[in-house]
């Protein structure tokens, strides 16, 4: 196809030299101060002296309309032929105005609020000089102690796929071109959510089958919904750094998808080749990752400083560099940078749409969607509006950072609601604040490890004290919200510091507590579980955390998340989620020990995928198929009626699952396949109508290709993956 834009790309690319084009392929790091001194040491004239060169097609971490304007008018003004940057930045769960981080807005299964979600950081950072978000990160997370699972959506490819899809819409909107919409890029390519044993960077070792059926359809979902960009990543995959990776870029990527956007490196990790032992130096590691298809090098240099002699002496084919410089410049025009390349550098749009009140409540809404009720015992929950005395303890509940999570490099601190301020709106009952032992030592950071509070319990008895005189008591406990994200694997998937003793001292003297959960992972809350009748998972929410808490926990908003990740009993249940396979031997035949299972611990969650409660509750009935024999060419019509038999009105996610019996790949034991959300009042019951054609029935086989097997198959309907209904069908 040659468009107007592909045609304008060819014209500029035959103008280019050979340094020039390299200039394209390197992205600069500007430490968002460009008038301070170079990354690498030096004046802000270096800095400077780069762009000027034309060495830099692209900049991370500029941010702000005036900032961004300085470096484009140097790209603009000063170099031969004038390109623009392209200006990358982390825009990953909001930009100043923040919501839920992204596992917990995956826990909404609500694709249009996700959508809505990426529109309102895309509206902001571009009003803030960016045009390019490195997100979303599509990475499948099945394991609890990896850091990285708060930025994705979760254990289930075909919820990731949708949310991947649902984000990359409201990033990139239908117009590129649109002064409020940014390009998306799809990260992290691939299988870096698969580290070995949860440990950030660490080696991923896995079969072709989990990558084709698990690890790649969200990519491809991206790349099918028109993501503008991929990153690569940092792992290596069966051996191969996959920024090396020829198999996934080019032939996946690029030649089987046709993905004609650009590659860019994860920071820096063309070098970390080296130390993988790839790479002998540079020079080899700038020819392998140019080769296997990665256009761009993210802050690593080894372009600029490698590429150009690699072409001069004939090992690297010019060729390479027209390609991966086309699909960059042809980015840059989609996003209309050629037509003016201060667009998003306009400063009273960014006083307006920054903050607005329209942002404010957008994020509010999905905070409230992405709130799970995990247990609510005696419907302690909701909470009365008036005449209760209520002691509210945490250090977390009145912290006004730790809610913003971990991906929050443009927002301020101290910005979020917190939960106490969002009680205290609820004036007809007493609250009394506690905050008992402190969770974080010090001032946490972006780039440091939290310091845990592991020994100082001073503040715990005050807690106790309030807790005697209350009639509720709510905690709010869990991880410091930089205690997840990159570099923050974790081995202990509990209550961090003295926050368990906490929780049960306080139990000793008043068992009637909520506990309110912040956490970017599934925890291992097992005591809780046991003791604590009502458990509320309002992991890290935003900006607007408080109000959203307050409204759940009295009732103003009814709950309705599901979790999208497997919360274990104990972390050596980790990796656990529920498409897992039967194994040889699933149940126990003989009453001894030669099964598959743990002998200390159940074999099954705490709490499965798919799981949530409401205020009210859901019967699901009459699970029927159009027929109970198919052809392939047939469509599986399956229907299930669901009743509100509780005394409000509530939203419910219906959930179908299949089971494939046989195949020449084993298949998992369920396989989400498709959802619907529904509002039901009290007492009426609606008919769910689901369609499953040929693309939810088959799999990929070991060589990558989709195949559909005939054979038995088991449809389950209900609110979790712990299904209640269950019906058989043959697909001849
Ligand atoms: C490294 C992270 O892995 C990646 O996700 C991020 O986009 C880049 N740093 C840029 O900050």
């Amino acid at each position: 196809m040659n468009t107007e834009i592909d045609k304008k790309v060819d014209s500029l690319l035959k103008l280019m030299t050979i340094e020039e084009k390299v200039g394209q392929m390197n992205q600069y790091n500007g430490f968002w101060d460009v008038t301070g001194p170079a990354p690498e040491g030096g004046s802000a004239e270096k800095k400077y002296e780069h762009l000027r060169n034309g060495w830099v097609g692209s900049m991370l971490t500029v941010r702000g309309a005036k900032e961004v304007r300085a470096v484009q008018k140097i790209a603009v003004e000063e170099t031969r032929l004038g390109i623009p940057l392209i200006i990358g930045f982390d825009v990953i769960h909001g930009y100043k105005t923040l919501s839920p981080i992204p596992l917990a807005e995956a826990a909404s299964w609500d694709l249009k609020a996700i959508e809505k979600s990426a529109s309102v950081a895309a509206a902001e950072a571009s009003a803030s000089g960016i045009n390019w978000t490195f997100g979303p990160m599509v990475d499948i997370g099945r394991d609890a102690r990896w850091g990285r699972v708060m930025e994705g959506a979760g254990e289930d490819p075909f919820l990731g796929s949708l949310i991947a899809q649902a984000r990359v819409k409201g990033f990139q909107g239908d117009d590129l071109s649109a002064v409020n919409t940014i390009a998306a890029c799809a990260k992290h390519f691939a299988a870096y959510g698969f580290a070995e044993a949860g440990k950030e960077y660490n080696t991923v070792d896995i079969g072709t089958s989990t990558l084709h059926n698990i690890v790649l359809p969200p990519f491809k979902a991206a790349a099918e919904a028109g993501v503008r960009t991929f990153m690569n990543s940092f792992n290596e995959l069966n051996g191969v750094p996959v920024t090396g990776s020829s198999y996934l870029q080019r032939d996946i990527l690029k030649g089987e998808w046709g993905f004609n956007g650009f590659v860019v490196s994860d920071w820096a990790s063309i070098n970390e080749m080296i130390s993988w032992g790839h790479a002998k130096d540079k020079r080899e590691a700038a020819k392998i990752a140019a080769i296997a298809g990665s256009d761009m090098d993210m802050e690593g240099n080894v372009y600029v400083e490698e590429l150009a002699q690699l072409v001069k002496d004939g090992v690297v084919e010019e060729a390479i560099l027209d390609d991966a410089v086309s699909r960059i410049l042809k980015v840059k025009f989609e996003l209309g940078l050629f037509d003016d390349p201060y667009k998003y550098c306009d400063e009273t749009r960014e006083k307006e749409v920054i903050g607005s009140k329209k942002h404010r409540e957008a994020v509010l809404d999905m905070a409230k969607k992405s709130i799970v009720l995990l247990k609510n015992k005696n419907n302690l929950l909701p909470l009365k509006k008036e005449g209760q005395k209520i002691a509210l303890i945490g250090a977390l509940a009145s912290d006004k950072s730790s809610p913003l999570g971990s991906w929050r490099i443009a927002s301020d601190d101290e910005t979020a609601v917190s939960v106490l301020e969002g009680m205290q709106k609820y004036t007809g009952n007493s609250v009394n604040y506690v905050k008992g032992p402190d969770v974080a030592l010090e001032t946490t950071t972006f780039l440091h490890e939290v310091k845990l509070n592991t020994k100082d319990t001073s503040g715990l008895e005050e807690a106790v004290t309030a807790a005697k005189s209350s009639d509720v008591v709510v905690m709010v406990l869990g991880e410091y919200g930089f205690q997840t994200g990159e570099g923050r694997s974790r081995t202990n998937l509990q209550l961090p510091g003295v926050q368990q003793e906490l929780l049960e001292a306080v139990y000793k003297v008043n068992p009637n507590i909520v506990l309110v959960l912040n956490n970017g992972r599934p925890l291992a809350i097992s005591w809780a579980d046991e003791h604590i009748p009502a458990i509320v998972e309002a992991w890290q929410l935003g900006t607007e955390t408080g109000n959203a808490v307050a409204e759940v926990l009295y009732g103003d908003y009814n709950p309705s998340g599901k979790l999208p990740m497997t919360f274990p009993r104990n972390v050596g249940q980790v990796p656990i989620y529920y498409n897992y396979k039967n194994t040889g031997r699933p149940v126990d035949k003989d009453d001894n020990v030669f099964w598959s299972h743990y002998v200390d611990v159940d074999k099954t969650p705490l709490y499965p995928f798919g799981h949530g409660l409401s205020y009210t509750s859901f019967e699901y009935s009459d699970l029927k198929l159009n027929a109970s024999t198919f052809s392939i060419s047939d469509e599986v019509q399956v229907s299930v009626t669901v009743t509100n038999t509780g005394k409000v009105e509530g939203k419910e996610v219906v959930q179908l699952y299949i089971r494939d019996l046989v195949g020449s790949i084993t298949r998992p034991v369920k396989e989400l396949k498709a959802f619907e959300m529904i509002t039901l009042q009290p007492g009426v019951s609606k008919t769910v109508n689901f369609v499953l054609n040929k693309e939810a029935l088959g799999f990929y086989n070991n060589d990558g290709k989709y195949v559909i097997e005939s054979g038995d198959f088991k449809v389950f309907l209900g609110g979790s993956s712990d299904t209640v209904l269950e019906a058989d069908f043959t697909l001849e």
